[in-house]
């Protein structure tokens, strides 16, 4: 068997905790790669609303198992706020998870400095989620990262002091004044505490060495799904840098982030929203700052599912998406919000930039700094409510049209729309 791989191909927030929701009873095993609770992810069924940040979306489906892989970084309080609200909806969480002993810990420290850094930054900040994400993987590959197999060692509180005192160093010499900031509405030592209760009640979750669990599963004909954060377009290499995450979200970073090679990646499902959206600062050609953005913005309820923060809103970029396929190798698309766009008239798409007196399909190294002007193509909305079609047979015709239009530009087949927050609200086409 192969590992089947979903994730965002725009900013985030996509809609890919539903999509692996909808997908998970067809999986034995799902498991995150990268990304850590700066993700929010967000699943819908009868009548009851969950968003979660480190466990992976396979967890509602009681016969699958979810594995956070050695690529993703974890903060023990979120991670354990995360299973208590699980637990007291019901929602089974015992040997159904399982965590890499190879995965890093986020500090609370390292939730320091990310505002240090914002801070410092001033206008130019990245508009992070603070959750601590940059410093964590910056001391993963600095080489001085405590990792969840470490929990259990002797010497693991001596060297968190440790790496909280060189933490400590940074923050004074960017005069930062620690003692008035808030982590969770706490100071950082009432932080601490819970951080530590968190570390302690993670003793009894189960840790693997889940290079070898993954592999030998893939050995036993097991089906894997591999589940993204963030999006291509927030990537630390192929994103618009240095407005993006700290982690490889595209799907070469499931070999790294899980520990499997690249023969063993099968089915890639690209999930894309029906128009844009961007929470956070950087780069976005089809954003819409008018009437537009803000009807996508109410109808869409873009509200971030981690901060709160409302997201921007445009209109969806075909040469961005393009670029997205093209990094992730997606073999099926899923286009998510499809009825946000129920109300309006004229559906518009991105097909191109202007830029320095030509037009191009591609997305170049000079996104991240220069304005680049989006052509748009214009195709009739459908003026009626999709949220209750789950046939293909009952897709009104400008829905279709669009799909269609999507499908040429990008040359690879739309296998789902989803139209509407709830695992049923799906048109497998
Ligand atoms: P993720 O990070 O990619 O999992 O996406 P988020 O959960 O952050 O954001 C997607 C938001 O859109 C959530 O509030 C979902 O409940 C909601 N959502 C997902 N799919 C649809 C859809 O097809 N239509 C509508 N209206 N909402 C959706
Ligand atoms: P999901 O998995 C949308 C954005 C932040 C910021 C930038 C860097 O729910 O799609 P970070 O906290 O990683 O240092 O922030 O990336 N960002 C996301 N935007 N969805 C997410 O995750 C995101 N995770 C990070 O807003 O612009
Ligand atoms: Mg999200």
């Amino acid at each position: 068997m192969k590992v089947d791989v979903l994730l965002g191909l725009q900013w985030g927030d996509e809609g890919k905790g539903k999509i692996v929701d909808v997908l998970a009873p067809q999986y034995d095993i799902v498991t995150r790669f990268q990304g850590g609770p700066n993700a929010g992810h967000t699943i819908e069924f009868d009548n009851k609303k969950f968003i979660l940040h480190t466990i992976p979306s396979g967890i509602f489906n009681s016969s699958t198992i979810n594995v956070v892989g050695n690529g993703v970084i974890i903060d023990p309080y979120i991670f354990n706020k995360e299973i208590d609200n699980l637990v007291n909806n019901n929602i089974k969480v015992d040997d159904n998870l399982l965590i890499s002993k190879k995965a890093h810990l986020i500090l609370p420290t390292h939730r320091l400095l990310d505002a240090v850094y914002e801070q410092a930054k001033g206008k130019a900040k990245i508009g992070s989620t603070l959750k601590g994400i940059g410093p964590a993987y910056t001391d993963k590959t600095a080489r001085l990262g405590l990792r969840i197999g470490n929990i259990e060692q002797t010497d693991f509180e001596k060297r968190y002091r440790e790496l909280k005192e060189k933490h400590l160093l940074i923050v004074k010499s960017y005069n930062f004044n620690y003692q008035d900031f808030k982590i969770e509405g706490m100071a950082l030592e009432e932080y601490e505490e819970k951080w530590f209760a968190g570390i302690n009640k993670m003793k009894q979750i189960h840790k693997i060495d889940s290079e070898y669990f993954i592999n030998q599963n893939l050995k036993n004909n097991k089906t894997i799904l591999a589940e993204g954060a963030q999006g291509t377009m927030l990537d630390v290499d192929f994103g618009t840098y240095p407005f993006v995450t700290s982690s490889n979200t595209v799907a070469a970073g499931v070999c790294i982030g899980l520990g499997i090679a690249p023969s063993k990646i099968g089915k890639v499902f690209g999930i894309f929203k029906a128009y844009c959206t961007r929470v956070g600062s950087g780069p976005f050609p089809t954003e819409l700052e008018n009437e537009i953005g803000q009807k996508l913005r109410d109808e869409g309820n873009e509200y971030g599912s981690t901060t709160g923060r409302p997201r921007r809103c445009g209109w969806l970029d075909l040469a961005a998406l393009k670029y997205s396929v093209m990094l992730n190798g997606i073999t099926h698309l899923c286009m998510t919000k499809a009825d946000v766009l129920n109300t309006f008239p004229k559906i518009e798409a991105g097909v191109q930039y202007n830029f320095k007196g030509s037009s191009i399909e591609y997305v170049p190294f000079e996104a991240s700094y220069e304005k680049l002007d989006p052509v748009y193509q214009e195709t009739e909305g459908w003026q009626t409510d999709i949220s209750k079609v789950t046939s293909p047979d009952n897709v009104p015709k400008q829905l279709f049209d669009y799909i269609k239009f999507v499908e040429k530009e990008i040359g690879v087949p739309i296998a789902m729309v989803s139209v509407g927050p709830d695992r049923e609200q799906i048109i497998n086409l």
